[in-house]
């Protein structure tokens, strides 16, 4: 049976969860600046400028962005050159801009406090679901799942999804797995694991099948197709 007919009744059982977590806590990443103190605001920035650029770059300019505008009023509140100097060397600036103007929405329409649901998080400029799931999850305790670059490779891989993530209905089978996987508990850490496992050992090429807690299980290492997975634009 393909994993497509599978999805539709699947519930997890827990393992996959359970086992991330467990690897989580002897080898997940426990020290990024954004990890130290989970605030909306902060999980918030760090995601934006982890969107389109690498963790390695993006912490010097964190810690330097976060220095200058250490909560939401004073990025809300400084002119709009500040935030682009402070973002210089990272490029894709509308990614600035955007953070800009959902910092003046928060202030103004939701008293500078982060709104708890999806749909309002999300019609923020610049945050899209992914965004928006990492931001409940990782520092307000919702259980909202994510699909990022990463995540969409180790789910792909894990359940033998075939088909360029980008097609519609790729993607919406990637983001009920993805829902389907997060736990009700510890839902931050899973969050964390599962974009580290993509990052540290589900790599795109070369993946560490051997040292991956669930290999087991994995369809796309079950049958070698890990190079093929997930599959490329056509
Ligand atoms: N990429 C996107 N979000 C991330 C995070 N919280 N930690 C590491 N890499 C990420």
């Amino acid at each position: 049976m393909s994993s497509l007919h599978k999805t539709k009744e699947m519930k997890s059982s827990g393992g996959f969860s359970s086992a991330l977590l467990h690897w989580y806590d002897k080898y997940g990443r426990a020290d990024l600046p954004w990890q130290k103190e989970r605030t909306p605001y902060r999980v918030w920035v760090s995601e934006i400028m982890l969107q389109q650029t690498r963790v390695g770059t993006v912490i010097p300019f964190y810690e330097r962005f976060i220095a200058a505008m250490p909560n939401i009023e004073a990025l809300a509140e400084a002119p709009e050159d500040k935030i682009l100097h402070l973002w210089t060397g990272l490029g894709y600036y509308t990614r600035a801009r955007n953070l800009h103007r959902s910092a003046q929405t928060i202030c103004n329409e939701y008293a500078g406090q982060f709104p708890k649901d999806l749909d309002r998080l999300q019609a923020l400029p610049g945050i899209g679901r992914s965004t928006a799931g990492a931001i409940l999850s990782l520092s307000m305790d919702g259980r909202a799942p994510i699909l990022d670059g990463n995540v969409k490779r180790v789910l792909a891989r894990y359940h033998n999804i075939e088909g360029w993530p980008g097609q519609k209905l790729i993607s919406e089978q990637l983001w009920k797995l993805a829902e389907i996987h997060t736990p009700k508990v510890r839902v931050a850490d899973y969050t964390q694991a599962i974009m580290d496992l993509g990052a540290t050992c589900c790599k795109r090429i070369k993946p560490s099948c051997s040292i991956c807690p669930v290999q087991r299980e994995c369809q796309a290492r079950i049958e070698a197709r890990q190079d093929e997975l997930p599959s490329r634009k056509p």
